[in-house]
């Protein structure tokens, strides 16, 4: 089945196609082309996401981007087309509300064949609602245009099967031995959640944030510390240079909630205590010098070493016990944070320790963070479930759980 997927839940405008093969236990997936543009330039003068500025760009990269990733995957053939005053119609009613992209859309559906797709699959949810409202009503238009069945997928979900996944070849991934029960922990910059899937597609969430997502706790202490967005490969560079000294840390940080009886997670209290660290320490705001080393880097490496082992902590903590109750064999780490080079390891060694028989598994590097590759394989196994959405009706859920 050959499927295009697109995300545009927060600051990522991604396209993918890739042709999938197999079942629940084991497939395969070739990337026949896969586009990214980041946004990150753009909101790193803001210090963050905004919500409007992520939707222009998306709907100003969505049509360029299609073209490209058409062309790499060799399905761009140019063709007049005649479209269907009916279908003219309703993609004119579904990018009301993209007035910036609706012309340009027009036009280039117009000028090329239908490519050969068998489904095309978009994020609905969870993210930033107008984000994702631009991919909901582009995927649908081009749904429209090419007659194609649509396939809404939960970001979420995409994290979690890429992160079962082991590249073999650069465009190729496949899915192997692989049983439920599995657990899940998610970790982004707007989620962290354990769930446990069981049976295949279905989700039960064990535990989430009370308050901060663990990203955001990086990105916000990184900002605090003079450091750019976003602030988790930041603050994790800091802190393994600390490691390579392996002196004593002489930052004292909490493990929120790492003993309590549920799943839940905490981060808000960390990071205030980091803020108040910082208060009683000013030099550890600063910015780094364009030289390199201050005086003030060595204690900026702890505190963010400090930081990322209390935060490893409390996830593999909870992890664990996750792990311990529901006897799930399979542990799947995903989303942005599961790039964390400490926290896989930590996670390794704490499995090999404790829990030897569990088979654990991260996505495929540069995979970690939001792409359309995740987005095509959970769409894949959706649209194998007959999940389609029926045409011009899908809307966008920011709020949008797994369970
Ligand atoms: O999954 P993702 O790309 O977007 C969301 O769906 O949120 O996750 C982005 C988050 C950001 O908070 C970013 O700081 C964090 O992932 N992140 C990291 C690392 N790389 C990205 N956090 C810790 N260590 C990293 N190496
Ligand atoms: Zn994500």
């Amino acid at each position: 089945m050959r499927i295009l997927s697109i995300e545009t839940s927060c600051d990522e405008t991604a396209i993918a196609i890739l042709d999938c093969h197999g079942d629940e236990q084991s497939a395969n997936f070739e990337i026949r082309a896969h586009s990214l543009l980041s946004q990150i330039d753009i909101h790193r003068e803001f210090g963050g996401v905004f919500p409007a500025v992520a939707k222009r760009e998306h709907a100003k990269n969505l049509v360029p981007l299609l073209r490209d990733t058409l062309e790499e995957a060799e399905l761009l053939h140019a063709d007049t087309q005649l479209l269907e005053e009916t279908a003219r119609v309703r993609i004119g009613e579904l990018l009301a509300r993209e007035s910036d992209m609706a012309e340009v859309f027009i036009e280039f559906i117009s000028e090329v064949e239908r490519p050969d797709i068998d489904a095309i699959t978009v994020t609905y949810g969870p993210g930033l609602e107008p984000a994702l409202w631009v991919g909901v009503n582009f995927a649908q238009a081009l749904a429209v245009a090419w007659n194609v069945p649509l396939v809404p997928v939960n970001h979420m979900e995409g994290h979690f099967l890429i992160a079962l996944t082991k590249r073999i070849g650069e465009h190729h991934l496949v899915i192997e031995e692989v049983e439920v029960p599995i657990l899940g922990l998610l970790i982004s910059g707007g989620h962290t959640e354990i769930d446990l899937m069981e049976p295949w597609l279905t989700y039960r969430t064990l535990g989430q944030t009370r308050d901060d997502a663990v990203g955001e706790a990086f990105d916000k202490v990184a900002r605090m510390m003079g450091l750019p967005y976003p602030g988790g490969p930041e603050i994790s560079r800091l802190a393994a240079r600390d490691r390579e000294d392996a002196s004593t840390n002489p930052y004292k940080l909490p493990r929120p909630m790492i003993d309590t009886p549920d799943y839940d997670f905490s981060f808000s209290g960390l990071k205030t205590a980091v803020l108040y660290t910082i208060k009683d320490d000013p030099e550890l705001a600063q910015h780094e010098t364009a030289e390199g080393a201050t005086a003030d880097t060595r204690k900026k490496e702890q505190l963010a070493r400090a930081f990322e082992d209390a935060a490893a902590d409390v996830l593999v903590s909870k992890t664990l016990k996750a792990l311990e109750e529901t006897q799930a064999q399979v542990l799947a780490i995903g989303g942005g944070v599961s790039a964390n080079m400490h926290i896989q390891e930590r996670f390794r060694q704490a499995l090999t320790e404790k829990l030897p028989y569990v088979d654990l598994r991260v996505p495929p590097e540069g995979l970690t963070g939001d792409n359309a590759i995740m987005i095509g394989i959970a769409g894949f196994y959706r649209a194998q479930a007959e999940n389609f959405a029926p045409t011009g009706s899908l809307i966008a859920n920011g709020n949008l759980r797994l369970a």
